[in-house]
């Protein structure tokens, strides 16, 4: 049996994932990603664990798509084994929030894997880009619509068309990041943000996570009206009771989860 390419562990009711391909720089292969897609699941399912934190080595998040299985494939190759993309969509349908701690490079695939976690806490030696382009290709998971939905169409173009990288700074300037902290406190930083998302009520969390992400994926119209519904939903949960009772009675809610 191969050495697993992902660390599957707990931290109180936290998923940490951890990428594990060290000699290439965590690059991304569809091994990897199913891997990444069956532990991520099997977290979702488990009522034990109320988020997920994502991340790679101090050098690398994931420095993109593995290359050099790339390099010989064909047109006909990639689009019958759809490279990376069966479990991606996996991904992309976890309800728990996934939190990304980057520290490193963020490459490419590593890039848009970032991008499709809930939140990014990056270290301050992290680096972004969508290199793609110095390879002959273009971005195939999400660089192009997501990147330009975080850091506007300016900034997107110049990264996309250029390939060059992004710094942390520049990274949280632009809205790509939405912490940035010194590299040995990156893990511990995602790890206590994901402990505080899973202190609060799991149907509110996932309703929130669904919310936000609607804001991202749809019209303004149709995401308020998604809002609305959800928000009035919530009240027919047993922690919206405890949570607004906690509060008048200036104590600290005891969520159930239900
Ligand atoms: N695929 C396969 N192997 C990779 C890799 C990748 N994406 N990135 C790095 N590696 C390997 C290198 O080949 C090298 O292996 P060897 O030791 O056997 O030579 C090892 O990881 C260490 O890398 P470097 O020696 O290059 O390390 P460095 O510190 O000098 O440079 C780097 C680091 C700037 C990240 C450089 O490795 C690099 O540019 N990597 C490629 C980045 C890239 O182009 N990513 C996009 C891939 S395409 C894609 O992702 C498509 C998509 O949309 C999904």
């Amino acid at each position: 049996m191969n050495a697993p390419l992902v660390k599957i562990e707990t931290r109180g009711r936290v998923g940490l994932l951890t990428l594990d391909r060290p000699k290439v720089l965590n690059a991304l292969s569809n091994e990897v990603i199913d891997e990444l897609a069956a532990a991520m699941q099997a977290f979702d399912a488990d009522d034990a664990i109320g988020a997920m934190v994502l991340t790679g080595s101090e050098k690398a998040f994931a420095a993109g798509a593995d290359i050099a299985a790339m390099k010989g494939w064909t047109f006909q190759d990639v689009y019958t084994q759809d490279f990376l993309g069966h479990n991606w969509e996996a991904l992309k349908r976890i309800r728990k929030p996934v939190i990304a701690a980057v520290a490193g490079y963020a490459l490419g695939g590593g890039c848009e894997l970032a991008m499709l976690c809930d939140f990014i806490i990056a270290a301050e030696n992290a680096r972004f880009g969508q290199p793609e382009i110095k390879l002959g290709v273009i971005p195939g998971y999400g660089g192009t619509q997501r990147l330009p939905r975080a850091v506007g169409k300016a900034k997107a173009m110049d990264l996309v068309l250029t390939g060059r990288m992004m710094d942390a700074a520049e990274a949280e300037r632009s809205g790509l990041v939405s912490r940035v902290v010194p590299v040995e406190r990156v893990l511990d930083e995602a790890i206590e943000a994901a402990t505080i998302i899973a202190s609060m009520s799991l149907p509110s969390v996932l309703m929130a996570k669904e919310c936000v992400s609607r804001a991202y994926e749809s019209g303004l119209n149709e995401g308020l009206l998604f809002e609305r519904r959800n928000f009035h939903a919530l009240f027919a949960t047993e922690d919206q009771k405890e949570g607004m009772s906690a509060f008048t009675e200036k104590r600290k809610p005891d969520f159930k989860h239900r």
